[in-house]
Protein backbone atom coordinates (compact mmCIF):
# COMPACT_ATOMS: atom_id res chain seq x y z
CA UNK A 1 0.00 0.00 0.00
CA UNK A 2 2.97 2.87 0.85
CA UNK A 3 3.41 4.12 -3.04
CA UNK A 4 5.28 6.89 -3.94
CA UNK A 5 2.43 9.25 -5.70
CA UNK A 6 2.46 12.72 -5.52
CA UNK A 7 -1.15 14.54 -5.73
CA UNK A 8 -1.75 15.60 -9.58
CA UNK A 9 -3.01 18.79 -9.32
CA UNK A 10 -2.11 21.96 -7.54
CA UNK A 11 -3.07 24.23 -5.37
CA UNK A 12 -4.86 26.39 -7.93
CA UNK A 13 -6.31 23.66 -9.54
CA UNK A 14 -8.62 22.52 -5.80
CA UNK A 15 -9.95 25.55 -5.26
CA UNK A 16 -13.45 25.44 -4.46
CA UNK A 17 -14.77 21.84 -5.70
CA UNK A 18 -16.50 21.58 -9.08
CA UNK A 19 -20.28 22.88 -9.09
CA UNK A 20 -22.74 20.01 -8.61
CA UNK A 21 -20.34 18.27 -6.53
CA UNK A 22 -22.44 17.14 -3.44
CA UNK A 23 -20.29 19.32 -0.75
CA UNK A 24 -19.05 18.10 2.41
CA UNK A 25 -19.46 20.25 5.37
CA UNK A 26 -20.21 16.69 6.39
CA UNK A 27 -18.99 17.25 10.12
CA UNK A 28 -18.93 21.19 10.22
CA UNK A 29 -21.34 21.93 12.85
CA UNK A 30 -20.12 25.35 13.63
CA UNK A 31 -17.21 25.06 15.25
CA UNK A 32 -14.05 27.23 14.68
CA UNK A 33 -11.70 26.85 11.89
CA UNK A 34 -8.38 26.34 13.13
CA UNK A 35 -6.25 29.25 11.60
CA UNK A 36 -3.24 27.47 10.08
CA UNK A 37 -2.60 30.48 8.36
CA UNK A 38 -0.85 33.72 9.17
CA UNK A 39 -2.09 35.73 12.30
CA UNK A 40 0.38 38.13 11.95
CA UNK A 41 3.32 38.47 14.38
CA UNK A 42 7.06 36.47 13.73
CA UNK A 43 6.15 34.62 10.44
CA UNK A 44 8.28 31.67 11.46
CA UNK A 45 6.65 31.56 14.68
CA UNK A 46 3.31 31.94 13.44
CA UNK A 47 4.04 28.85 10.77
CA UNK A 48 5.36 26.49 13.25
CA UNK A 49 2.62 25.03 16.38
CA UNK A 50 3.48 22.50 19.19
CA UNK A 51 0.57 21.29 20.92
CA UNK A 52 -1.99 23.73 21.97
CA UNK A 53 -1.01 26.83 20.21
CA UNK A 54 -3.91 28.31 18.41
CA UNK A 55 -2.32 28.97 15.12
CA UNK A 56 -2.06 25.13 14.41
CA UNK A 57 -4.62 22.82 12.63
CA UNK A 58 -4.04 19.30 14.20
CA UNK A 59 -2.40 20.58 17.62
CA UNK A 60 -4.30 23.66 18.41
CA UNK A 61 -6.84 22.86 21.44
CA UNK A 62 -5.84 22.13 24.59
CA UNK A 63 -2.59 22.29 25.90
CA UNK A 64 -0.29 19.12 26.37
CA UNK A 65 -0.77 18.77 30.20
CA UNK A 66 -4.03 19.19 29.98
CA UNK A 67 -4.09 15.38 28.30
CA UNK A 68 -6.65 13.61 26.24
CA UNK A 69 -9.83 16.74 24.94
CA UNK A 70 -12.76 15.40 26.21
CA UNK A 71 -15.37 15.25 23.39
CA UNK A 72 -17.33 18.13 24.64
CA UNK A 73 -14.51 20.20 24.15
CA UNK A 74 -14.00 18.97 21.09
CA UNK A 75 -17.34 19.83 19.60
CA UNK A 76 -16.78 22.92 21.32
CA UNK A 77 -14.17 24.39 19.51
CA UNK A 78 -14.85 22.12 16.35
CA UNK A 79 -18.80 21.43 15.82
CA UNK A 80 -20.54 18.53 16.31
CA UNK A 81 -20.92 15.95 13.84
CA UNK A 82 -23.91 16.99 11.64
CA UNK A 83 -24.82 15.37 8.75
CA UNK A 84 -22.69 12.56 6.62
CA UNK A 85 -22.44 12.62 2.68
CA UNK A 86 -21.74 9.65 1.63
CA UNK A 87 -20.32 8.24 -1.84
CA UNK A 88 -18.84 10.24 -4.81
CA UNK A 89 -19.77 13.71 -3.15
CA UNK A 90 -17.35 13.11 -0.61
CA UNK A 91 -14.34 11.16 -2.45
CA UNK A 92 -14.47 13.83 -4.71
CA UNK A 93 -14.22 16.69 -2.09
CA UNK A 94 -11.79 14.38 -0.40
CA UNK A 95 -9.70 14.17 -4.13
CA UNK A 96 -9.77 18.15 -3.74
CA UNK A 97 -8.37 18.57 -0.74
CA UNK A 98 -5.38 16.45 -2.10
CA UNK A 99 -4.18 14.75 1.64
CA UNK A 100 -1.16 12.82 0.62
CA UNK A 101 -0.36 9.80 3.22
CA UNK A 102 1.04 10.28 6.14
CA UNK A 103 2.57 7.24 7.46
CA UNK A 104 5.97 7.47 5.15
CA UNK A 105 4.51 6.40 1.79
CA UNK A 106 2.84 9.63 0.79
CA UNK A 107 0.23 7.60 -1.70
CA UNK A 108 -2.66 9.79 -1.99
CA UNK A 109 -5.70 8.91 0.03
CA UNK A 110 -8.25 9.65 -2.49
CA UNK A 111 -6.85 7.28 -4.69
CA UNK A 112 -7.03 4.53 -2.26
CA UNK A 113 -10.47 5.26 -1.13
CA UNK A 114 -11.65 5.22 -4.87
CA UNK A 115 -9.87 1.52 -4.92
CA UNK A 116 -11.90 0.53 -1.88
CA UNK A 117 -15.22 2.01 -2.76
CA UNK A 118 -14.96 0.28 -6.46
CA UNK A 119 -13.60 -3.04 -5.21
CA UNK A 120 -16.63 -2.84 -2.85
CA UNK A 121 -19.36 -2.45 -5.28
CA UNK A 122 -18.19 -5.63 -7.00
CA UNK A 123 -16.75 -7.74 -3.77
CA UNK A 124 -16.82 -7.69 -0.23
CA UNK A 125 -17.72 -5.38 2.35
CA UNK A 126 -14.85 -2.52 3.21
CA UNK A 127 -12.66 -1.75 6.06
CA UNK A 128 -11.41 1.24 7.50
CA UNK A 129 -7.84 0.68 9.70
CA UNK A 130 -6.53 3.56 10.89
CA UNK A 131 -2.43 2.68 11.46
CA UNK A 132 -1.78 3.71 14.90
CA UNK A 133 0.96 1.45 15.33
CA UNK A 134 4.06 4.35 15.15
CA UNK A 135 6.90 1.58 15.32
CA UNK A 136 9.21 4.25 14.53
CA UNK A 137 10.91 4.44 17.47
CA UNK A 138 11.55 8.14 17.61
CA UNK A 139 8.51 8.86 16.06
CA UNK A 140 6.06 10.35 18.23
CA UNK A 141 3.52 12.45 16.26
CA UNK A 142 0.51 9.28 16.19
CA UNK A 143 1.32 8.79 19.48
CA UNK A 144 0.83 12.31 20.23
CA UNK A 145 -2.73 13.23 18.28
CA UNK A 146 -4.19 9.90 19.75
CA UNK A 147 -3.42 11.02 23.01
CA UNK A 148 -4.14 14.36 23.49
CA UNK A 149 -7.01 14.60 20.25
CA UNK A 150 -8.30 11.17 19.94
CA UNK A 151 -11.46 12.49 19.23
CA UNK A 152 -10.16 14.42 15.55
CA UNK A 153 -9.31 10.83 15.27
CA UNK A 154 -11.98 9.43 15.50
CA UNK A 155 -13.92 11.74 13.07
CA UNK A 156 -11.64 11.26 10.50
CA UNK A 157 -11.98 7.45 10.49
CA UNK A 158 -15.84 7.98 10.42
CA UNK A 159 -15.03 10.21 7.06
CA UNK A 160 -12.99 7.52 5.49
CA UNK A 161 -15.80 5.07 6.60
CA UNK A 162 -18.59 7.09 5.24
CA UNK A 163 -16.63 7.66 1.75
CA UNK A 164 -16.31 4.04 1.26
CA UNK A 165 -19.22 2.73 2.74
CA UNK A 166 -17.58 0.61 5.26
CA UNK A 167 -19.45 -0.42 8.40
CA UNK A 168 -16.25 -1.21 10.54
CA UNK A 169 -13.16 0.70 11.60
CA UNK A 170 -10.51 -0.71 13.24
CA UNK A 171 -7.94 1.27 15.45
CA UNK A 172 -5.17 -0.85 15.19
CA UNK A 173 -2.78 0.86 18.38
CA UNK A 174 0.55 -0.17 19.70
CA UNK A 175 0.07 -2.41 22.07
CA UNK A 176 2.83 -1.63 24.49
CA UNK A 177 1.30 1.96 24.74
CA UNK A 178 -1.09 1.30 27.77
CA UNK A 179 -1.85 5.28 28.24
CA UNK A 180 -2.90 5.51 24.78
CA UNK A 181 -4.98 2.80 24.55
CA UNK A 182 -6.92 4.50 27.86
CA UNK A 183 -7.05 7.27 26.23
CA UNK A 184 -8.82 5.38 23.26
CA UNK A 185 -11.34 3.03 25.22
CA UNK A 186 -12.67 6.35 27.34
CA UNK A 187 -13.09 8.48 23.83
CA UNK A 188 -15.02 5.71 22.15
CA UNK A 189 -17.23 5.17 25.69
CA UNK A 190 -17.67 8.71 25.30
CA UNK A 191 -18.97 8.81 22.10
CA UNK A 192 -20.98 5.38 22.40
CA UNK A 193 -22.66 7.84 25.30
CA UNK A 194 -24.23 10.00 22.48
CA UNK A 195 -25.78 6.96 20.48
CA UNK A 196 -24.53 8.67 17.47
CA UNK A 197 -25.05 6.70 13.88
CA UNK A 198 -21.75 5.58 11.81
CA UNK A 199 -19.14 2.69 12.02
CA UNK A 200 -18.60 0.13 14.61
CA UNK A 201 -15.04 1.07 16.18
CA UNK A 202 -12.81 -1.74 17.01
CA UNK A 203 -9.30 -0.96 18.81
CA UNK A 204 -6.58 -4.13 18.31
CA UNK A 205 -3.28 -3.79 20.09
CA UNK A 206 -0.17 -4.20 17.25
CA UNK A 207 2.37 -6.43 18.30
CA UNK A 208 5.52 -4.43 19.37
CA UNK A 209 7.43 -4.70 16.16
CA UNK A 210 8.85 -2.18 13.43
CA UNK A 211 6.82 -4.09 10.59
CA UNK A 212 3.87 -4.58 12.16
CA UNK A 213 2.60 -0.79 10.52
CA UNK A 214 3.54 -2.31 7.19
CA UNK A 215 0.12 -2.35 5.78
CA UNK A 216 0.41 -5.81 4.30
CA UNK A 217 1.25 -6.83 7.51
CA UNK A 218 -1.51 -4.98 9.50
CA UNK A 219 -3.60 -7.34 7.18
CA UNK A 220 -1.75 -10.39 8.51
CA UNK A 221 -2.19 -9.20 11.92
CA UNK A 222 -5.74 -8.84 11.70
CA UNK A 223 -5.92 -12.16 10.24
CA UNK A 224 -4.33 -13.94 12.86
CA UNK A 225 -1.75 -14.59 11.04
CA UNK A 226 0.97 -12.12 13.29
CA UNK A 227 2.93 -9.48 11.80
CA UNK A 228 4.12 -10.69 8.76
CA UNK A 229 4.29 -8.29 5.53
CA UNK A 230 4.02 -9.79 2.33
CA UNK A 231 4.07 -9.06 -1.43
CA UNK A 232 0.69 -8.95 -2.92
CA UNK A 233 -0.60 -8.69 -6.04
CA UNK A 234 -3.41 -6.48 -5.75
CA UNK A 235 -3.25 -3.81 -3.01
CA UNK A 236 -4.66 -4.17 -0.01
CA UNK A 237 -7.35 -1.53 -0.74
CA UNK A 238 -9.00 -3.83 -3.22
CA UNK A 239 -8.59 -6.57 -0.98
CA UNK A 240 -7.24 -6.84 2.20
CA UNK A 241 -8.49 -8.20 5.60
CA UNK A 242 -10.48 -11.39 4.71
CA UNK A 243 -10.53 -10.46 1.24
CA UNK A 244 -12.64 -7.29 2.11
CA UNK A 245 -11.44 -3.89 0.51
CA UNK A 246 -8.96 -2.29 3.34
CA UNK A 247 -8.22 1.29 3.66
CA UNK A 248 -5.23 1.12 5.82
CA UNK A 249 -4.57 5.30 6.44
CA UNK A 250 -2.14 6.45 8.88
CA UNK A 251 -3.66 8.39 12.03
CA UNK A 252 -2.45 11.35 10.75
CA UNK A 253 -3.90 11.23 7.48
CA UNK A 254 -7.49 10.63 9.34
CA UNK A 255 -7.17 13.69 11.23
CA UNK A 256 -6.43 16.09 8.57
CA UNK A 257 -8.95 14.20 6.39
CA UNK A 258 -11.79 14.93 9.66
CA UNK A 259 -10.82 18.65 9.73
CA UNK A 260 -10.55 18.82 5.54
CA UNK A 261 -14.34 17.44 5.68
CA UNK A 262 -15.00 20.38 8.06
CA UNK A 263 -13.96 22.76 6.70
CA UNK A 264 -13.52 22.23 2.65
CA UNK A 265 -10.65 21.58 0.16
CA UNK A 266 -9.82 24.97 -0.23
CA UNK A 267 -9.48 25.68 3.66
CA UNK A 268 -7.30 22.59 3.29
CA UNK A 269 -4.96 23.85 0.97
CA UNK A 270 -4.58 27.32 2.55
CA UNK A 271 -1.40 25.47 4.65
CA UNK A 272 1.45 23.51 3.10
CA UNK A 273 2.48 23.86 -0.10
CA UNK A 274 0.86 23.40 -3.81
CA UNK A 275 2.38 19.71 -4.37
CA UNK A 276 2.10 18.56 -0.61
CA UNK A 277 -1.36 20.49 0.93
CA UNK A 278 -1.93 20.67 4.53
CA UNK A 279 -0.07 20.88 7.40
CA UNK A 280 2.49 18.28 8.09
CA UNK A 281 3.66 16.99 12.06
CA UNK A 282 7.45 16.93 12.49
CA UNK A 283 8.67 14.99 15.38
CA UNK A 284 12.22 16.16 16.51
CA UNK A 285 14.72 13.30 17.55
CA UNK A 286 18.59 13.46 17.59
CA UNK A 287 20.72 16.54 18.60
CA UNK A 288 17.84 19.14 19.81
CA UNK A 289 16.76 20.74 22.60
CA UNK A 290 13.37 18.65 23.26
CA UNK A 291 13.83 14.88 21.86
CA UNK A 292 10.15 13.88 20.50
CA UNK A 293 8.96 17.13 20.40
CA UNK A 294 6.64 17.04 18.10
CA UNK A 295 5.67 20.67 15.85
CA UNK A 296 3.00 21.30 13.20
CA UNK A 297 4.60 22.82 10.08
CA UNK A 298 1.92 25.46 8.37
CA UNK A 299 3.96 26.62 5.82
CA UNK A 300 7.06 25.69 3.91
CA UNK A 301 9.33 27.28 6.37
CA UNK A 302 12.73 26.61 5.92
CA UNK A 303 14.31 23.59 8.21
CA UNK A 304 16.39 26.17 9.54
CA UNK A 305 13.43 27.84 11.22
CA UNK A 306 12.28 24.53 12.08
CA UNK A 307 15.60 23.68 14.24
CA UNK A 308 16.21 26.95 15.15
CA UNK A 309 12.84 27.28 17.26
CA UNK A 310 12.11 24.36 18.40
CA UNK A 311 15.85 22.21 18.16
CA UNK A 312 18.13 25.17 19.70
CA UNK A 313 20.61 25.23 16.78
CA UNK A 314 21.69 28.12 15.72
CA UNK A 315 23.34 27.17 11.90
CA UNK A 316 23.47 23.96 10.43
CA UNK A 317 24.19 20.75 11.51
CA UNK A 318 26.86 18.42 10.24
CA UNK A 319 24.03 16.03 8.96
CA UNK A 320 20.37 15.95 9.42
CA UNK A 321 18.28 12.04 9.10
CA UNK A 322 15.37 12.92 7.51
CA UNK A 323 12.27 10.58 7.33
CA UNK A 324 12.90 7.91 9.93
CA UNK A 325 15.11 5.13 10.52
CA UNK A 326 14.86 4.01 7.42
CA UNK A 327 15.73 7.58 5.96
CA UNK A 328 18.40 9.28 4.59
CA UNK A 329 21.24 11.08 5.95
CA UNK A 330 20.95 14.83 4.46
CA UNK A 331 24.02 17.14 4.52
CA UNK A 332 22.97 20.23 7.46
CA UNK A 333 24.08 22.78 5.23
CA UNK A 334 22.07 21.66 2.19
CA UNK A 335 18.95 21.07 4.25
CA UNK A 336 19.36 24.18 6.60
CA UNK A 337 17.48 26.54 3.54
CA UNK A 338 15.24 24.00 2.39
CA UNK A 339 11.66 24.32 2.85
CA UNK A 340 9.45 21.69 5.00
CA UNK A 341 7.48 20.81 1.75
CA UNK A 342 6.94 16.83 1.54
CA UNK A 343 6.51 17.30 -2.44
CA UNK A 344 10.09 19.54 -2.86
CA UNK A 345 11.84 17.40 -0.16
CA UNK A 346 11.28 14.35 -2.35
CA UNK A 347 11.90 15.38 -5.50
CA UNK A 348 15.52 16.82 -3.30
CA UNK A 349 16.67 13.35 -2.26
CA UNK A 350 15.13 13.62 1.71
CA UNK A 351 11.79 12.22 1.95
CA UNK A 352 9.98 13.44 5.03
CA UNK A 353 8.46 9.82 5.41
CA UNK A 354 6.72 9.66 8.69
CA UNK A 355 8.24 13.07 9.26
CA UNK A 356 11.45 12.66 11.72
CA UNK A 357 13.80 15.67 11.28
CA UNK A 358 17.00 14.18 13.45
CA UNK A 359 19.76 16.52 13.29
CA UNK A 360 23.40 14.75 14.82
CA UNK A 361 24.47 16.05 17.76
CA UNK A 362 27.87 18.00 17.18
CA UNK A 363 30.58 15.36 18.90
CA UNK A 364 28.67 12.55 17.88
CA UNK A 365 29.96 10.13 15.70
CA UNK A 366 27.53 9.44 12.82
CA UNK A 367 28.96 6.37 11.87
CA UNK A 368 28.12 5.10 15.59
CA UNK A 369 24.68 6.35 15.67
CA UNK A 370 24.26 4.68 11.70
CA UNK A 371 25.29 1.18 13.18
CA UNK A 372 23.04 1.39 15.78
CA UNK A 373 20.04 2.03 13.58
CA UNK A 374 20.97 -0.42 11.34
CA UNK A 375 21.26 -2.73 13.88
CA UNK A 376 17.68 -2.21 15.08
CA UNK A 377 16.54 -2.31 11.59
CA UNK A 378 18.06 -5.78 10.50
CA UNK A 379 16.80 -7.40 13.93
CA UNK A 380 13.22 -5.73 13.35
CA UNK A 381 12.61 -7.85 10.22
CA UNK A 382 10.21 -10.69 10.04
CA UNK A 383 12.79 -12.73 8.05
CA UNK A 384 11.30 -13.80 5.93
CA UNK A 385 13.10 -13.13 2.71
CA UNK A 386 16.85 -13.19 1.50
CA UNK A 387 17.29 -9.49 1.78
CA UNK A 388 16.22 -9.17 5.72
CA UNK A 389 17.86 -12.40 6.35
CA UNK A 390 21.40 -12.21 4.97
CA UNK A 391 21.64 -8.32 3.14
CA UNK A 392 20.26 -6.46 6.41
CA UNK A 393 22.59 -8.38 8.94
CA UNK A 394 25.82 -8.27 6.91
CA UNK A 395 25.21 -4.93 6.30
CA UNK A 396 24.94 -4.01 10.15
CA UNK A 397 28.11 -6.17 10.85
CA UNK A 398 30.07 -3.97 8.20
CA UNK A 399 28.72 -1.17 9.69
CA UNK A 400 29.89 -1.86 12.77
CA UNK A 401 33.05 -2.57 11.68
CA UNK A 402 33.45 0.90 10.07
CA UNK A 403 32.20 2.68 13.07
CA UNK A 404 35.19 0.90 14.86
CA UNK A 405 37.41 1.80 12.31
CA UNK A 406 38.20 -1.57 11.42
CA UNK A 407 37.00 -1.83 8.18
CA UNK A 408 38.88 -1.10 4.91
CA UNK A 409 37.84 0.36 1.01
CA UNK A 410 37.28 -3.29 0.49
CA UNK A 411 34.41 -3.71 3.05
CA UNK A 412 33.22 -0.19 1.97
CA UNK A 413 32.59 -1.54 -1.85
CA UNK A 414 30.81 -4.89 -0.22
CA UNK A 415 28.40 -2.46 1.94
CA UNK A 416 28.33 -0.53 -1.26
CA UNK A 417 26.93 -3.17 -3.52
CA UNK A 418 25.34 -4.95 -0.41
CA UNK A 419 22.78 -1.69 -0.26
CA UNK A 420 22.26 -2.19 -4.00
CA UNK A 421 21.65 -5.56 -3.89
CA UNK A 422 18.93 -5.29 -1.16
CA UNK A 423 16.79 -2.42 -2.48
CA UNK A 424 13.78 -3.46 -4.21
CA UNK A 425 14.52 -7.32 -3.60
CA UNK A 426 12.34 -8.10 -0.44
CA UNK A 427 8.18 -8.04 -0.14
CA UNK A 428 7.92 -5.23 1.47
CA UNK A 429 9.77 -1.34 1.89
CA UNK A 430 11.74 -2.76 4.84
CA UNK A 431 15.05 -3.37 3.12
CA UNK A 432 15.10 -0.37 1.15
CA UNK A 433 14.68 1.79 4.42
CA UNK A 434 17.68 0.40 5.57
CA UNK A 435 19.62 0.32 2.02
CA UNK A 436 18.71 4.06 1.56
CA UNK A 437 19.77 4.75 5.57
CA UNK A 438 23.39 2.86 4.24
CA UNK A 439 23.72 4.62 0.66
CA UNK A 440 23.24 7.95 2.63
CA UNK A 441 25.81 7.91 5.47
CA UNK A 442 28.05 6.43 3.32
CA UNK A 443 27.60 9.72 0.92
CA UNK A 444 26.95 12.23 3.24
CA UNK A 445 29.01 11.03 5.82
CA UNK A 446 32.67 10.26 4.09
CA UNK A 447 34.67 12.75 6.06
CA UNK A 448 33.42 10.95 9.16
CA UNK A 449 34.58 7.51 6.72
CA UNK A 450 38.34 9.37 5.83
CA UNK A 451 38.54 9.80 9.57
CA UNK A 452 38.05 6.48 10.98
CA UNK A 453 39.72 4.57 7.51
CA UNK A 454 42.63 7.04 8.90
CA UNK A 455 42.45 6.89 13.07
CA UNK A 456 41.10 3.87 13.45
CA UNK A 457 37.74 5.86 14.65
CA UNK A 458 36.65 9.28 15.57
CA UNK A 459 36.36 9.29 19.57
CA UNK A 460 32.67 9.93 19.13
CA UNK A 461 30.14 7.99 20.29
CA UNK A 462 26.52 7.43 18.91
CA UNK A 463 25.00 9.87 21.26
CA UNK A 464 21.83 12.23 20.83
CA UNK A 465 18.60 10.87 21.03
CA UNK A 466 18.22 8.15 18.85
CA UNK A 467 15.74 5.70 21.05
CA UNK A 468 15.75 1.71 20.18
CA UNK A 469 13.48 -0.09 22.09
CA UNK A 470 15.04 -1.72 24.98
CA UNK A 471 15.27 -5.79 24.19
CA UNK A 472 13.17 -5.64 20.94
CA UNK A 473 11.83 -8.50 19.83
CA UNK A 474 13.50 -10.33 17.43
CA UNK A 475 11.44 -13.07 16.20
CA UNK A 476 7.53 -12.59 14.60
CA UNK A 477 5.94 -11.60 17.91
CA UNK A 478 2.43 -12.26 19.20
CA UNK A 479 -0.90 -12.05 17.63
CA UNK A 480 -2.32 -8.84 18.25
CA UNK A 481 -4.82 -8.50 21.39
CA UNK A 482 -8.42 -6.65 20.75
CA UNK A 483 -11.50 -5.87 21.76
CA UNK A 484 -14.39 -8.57 19.36
CA UNK A 485 -12.09 -8.42 16.24
C1 LIG B 1 8.56 -1.46 7.40
C2 LIG B 1 7.41 -0.52 7.34
C3 LIG B 1 6.83 -0.08 8.52
C4 LIG B 1 5.73 0.80 8.48
N1 LIG B 1 5.21 1.24 9.67
C5 LIG B 1 4.16 2.11 9.64
C6 LIG B 1 3.60 2.59 10.87
O1 LIG B 1 4.06 2.26 11.97
N2 LIG B 1 2.54 3.44 10.79
C7 LIG B 1 2.01 3.83 9.57
O2 LIG B 1 1.03 4.60 9.54
N3 LIG B 1 2.53 3.39 8.41
C8 LIG B 1 3.58 2.55 8.42
N4 LIG B 1 4.11 2.09 7.24
C9 LIG B 1 3.46 2.52 5.98
C10 LIG B 1 2.26 1.61 5.70
O3 LIG B 1 2.69 0.50 4.92
C11 LIG B 1 1.17 2.35 4.91
O4 LIG B 1 1.75 2.89 3.74
C12 LIG B 1 0.50 3.46 5.70
O5 LIG B 1 0.02 3.04 6.96
C13 LIG B 1 -0.67 3.97 4.88
O6 LIG B 1 -1.19 5.12 5.46
P1 LIG B 1 -1.08 6.55 4.78
O7 LIG B 1 -1.36 6.35 3.31
O8 LIG B 1 -2.11 7.36 5.46
O9 LIG B 1 0.32 7.02 4.98
C14 LIG B 1 5.21 1.23 7.24
C15 LIG B 1 5.80 0.79 6.04
C16 LIG B 1 6.89 -0.06 6.10
C17 LIG B 1 7.53 -0.50 4.81
S1 LIG C 1 11.42 -7.70 3.07
FE1 LIG C 1 12.00 -8.18 5.17
S2 LIG C 1 10.43 -7.27 6.47
FE2 LIG C 1 9.65 -7.31 4.36
S3 LIG C 1 8.51 -9.22 4.18
FE3 LIG C 1 10.59 -9.70 3.53
S4 LIG C 1 11.66 -10.36 5.40
FE4 LIG C 1 9.79 -9.36 6.02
Amino acid sequence: MSGTGRHPAGAAERGAPAAGTPQLHLLHGGGARPSGTLLGGDAGTRHLATMGMPWGRLLAGPPADRGAEDLASHERRLGPVAAVVEGDGLRRTIADAGIVGRGGGEFPLAAKLRTAAEAAAVTAVPLVVVNGSEGEPASRKDRALLEHRPHLVLDGAEVAAAAVGAPDVVLYVHGGRPAVVDVLRRALGERSGQRRAGPTVHLVETPDRYVAGESSAVVAVLEGRGPLPSRRRVPVAAAGVGGRPTVVANVESVAHLALAARFGAGWFAEAGAPGAPGSTLVTLAGGVSVPGLVVEVLAPVPVADLLRLHGGWDRPPSAVLVGGYGGRWVPGEALWPAPVDRAALRRAGAPLGCGLVAPLPPGACGLAVTARLLRFLARESAGQCGPCAFGLPAMADAFDALAGGRAGRGELRRLQRAALATRGSGDCGHPDGAADLVESALHVLSDDLTAHARRGGCGGGATGWFPVPRGHATAAGPVARGDGW
